[in-house]
């Protein structure tokens, strides 16, 4: 089999794959029944967030309960998160981390449809060969449906550490997975079609509870789930025929019930209260949104300033947005409307509505470095995918900080409210 990086490749180019193609209703209903999931909890959740891929039911085994925080590793087209977040309810949270840039933005579409956003329900992309960026101690309960086994060796280590890592003290690990019941034999081992159907990846459940106490959890049990394979190879993933592998026979030749089995997994991470709890889960809430495509070039302050200053400006030629959320009142830009960024992405509708009939939207934070740019790189992306070229964003160059630097005390450009 490929390299761990290889394998990282393949399964992303099939899962990204499924994520853009989609299922057929009557493939994903099947073997979301088969795992044991009820017609109810199908009818809750959009339609395009069930793509047949998953082997159990983490979020029914989890008992969660309102106001918990629950990470789901894989999350997919969303289907478990969304099942998550109508259990813990408006108080609870939950993110779901998937490494394919295609499925993140699929499940962010679904939670669109679903009326959930942040920091109630996120969605970001997260490789599971590299540190999560989650916040330590930051979730009461870690779900997965269907996924470690994907990862290569190496990634599978890394990811129960760091599940860990990311669990509050006494919190619990509820996985769905498959696990081998026998070696696989070296063929389906080196068939990249059989690992990115969730077969030669899968190592015994020997080998996965040695990871999962070497990474710290107890309470460790695996229980199997006998009518779960089969099934959720009902709709097998080919490779990408661009990718340059050979579109291989589907995996139903194989009896591959004889090999591996789903597996129900549980795992708990001792108390100990001297740990420093996290009340928020993803370490950059930026990460809940698309990356920005555009790059707003910057106006300096000496520019922004002159328009300011010139009486025949006024809303139809330029708006200044502080995108600051706690410091407005300490001093801002004279007129600046308070459009936080941390709210920006989904407001940005509202926005465009406010300001699509002025010529420059110029956008500052501290600095200019982080917020500032990345809202004003939003609203452009939001026009343009709207088409609209009678508004343009900008940068104030140098944020609240060098404005205040060239301009304090003078109240002609600075407000205090
Ligand atoms: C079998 S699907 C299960 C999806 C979802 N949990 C469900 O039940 O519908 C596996 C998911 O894990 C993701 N995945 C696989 N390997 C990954 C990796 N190395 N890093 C991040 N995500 C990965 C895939 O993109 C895919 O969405």
């Amino acid at each position: 089999m490929a390299s761990s990086e290889g394998i990282t490749k393949i399964v992303n180019a099939a899962y990204s794959e499924r994520s853009a193609k989609g299922v057929d209703a009557n493939v994903s209903t099947a073997v979301a029944s088969a795992v044991g999931y009820s017609t109810t909890e199908l009818a809750s959740v959009p339609s395009g967030s069930s793509l047949g891929l998953s082997c159990g039911t983490p979020v029914k085994d989890a008992n969660l309960r309102e106001g918990e925080s629950v990470l789901d590793l894989g999350s997919g087209g969303g289907l478990d998160v969304f099942l998550a977040a109508d259990l813990v309810g408006t108080t609870g949270k939950v993110v779901g981390l998937d490494g394919s840039k295609a499925m993140v933005h699929l499940s962010r579409q679904n939670a669109k449809a679903k009326g959930v956003k942040p920091p109630h329900v996120a969605f970001a992309q997260a490789s599971f060969t590299e540190e999560l960026p989650i916040e330590p101690c930051s979730v009461d309960c870690v779900i997965s449906n269907c996924v470690l086994n994907l990862l290569p060796d190496d990634g599978k280590a890394l990811t129960l550490r760091e599940t860990y890592r990311v669990l509050r003290p006494g919190g619990r690990a509820h996985f769905s997975d498959i696990v081998a019941i026998r070696d696989i034999p070296a063929e389906l081992k080196e068939d990249p079609v059989m690992h990115v159907n969730c077969i030669s990846g899968a190592i015994s459940w020997q080998k996965y509870e040695d990871l999962l106490r070497k990474a710290g959890f107890i309470d460790i049990s695996f229980s199997n789930v006998t009518n779960g394979l089969s099934a959720c190879c009902t709709g097998p993933l080919q490779l990408p025929k661009s990718d340059g592998h050979p579109a291989t026979e589907t995996i139903s030749s194989f009896d591959v019930d004889k090999f591996v089995a789903s597996n129900r997994i549980l795992a708990r991470k001792p108390e100990s209260p001297q740990e420093k709890i996290s009340s928020t889960i993803l370490k950059q809430w930026w990460d809940a949104y698309p990356l920005v495509n555009s790059s707003p070039e910057a106006m300096t302050a000496e520019e922004v300033a002159s328009l300011i200053r010139d009486p025949s400006k006024n809303v139809e030629d330029f708006v200044v947005v502080d995108v600051r959320r706690n410091d407005h009142a300490g001093g801002h830009v004279k007129g600046s409307v308070q459009c936080p960024a941390q709210s920006f992405y989904d407001d940005a509708p509202a926005y465009f509505e406010k300001f699509k009939d002025t010529e420059k939207v110029i956008f500052y934070c501290q600095s200019s470095n982080g917020r500032g740019p990345r809202c004003a790189g939003w609203y452009q992306d939001y026009l343009d995918s709207v088409g609209c070229s009678s508004s343009k964003a900008y940068v104030l160059a140098g944020g609240i900080k060098g404005w205040m630097g060239k301009y304090k005390g003078q109240h002609d450009l600075m407000d205090y409210d």
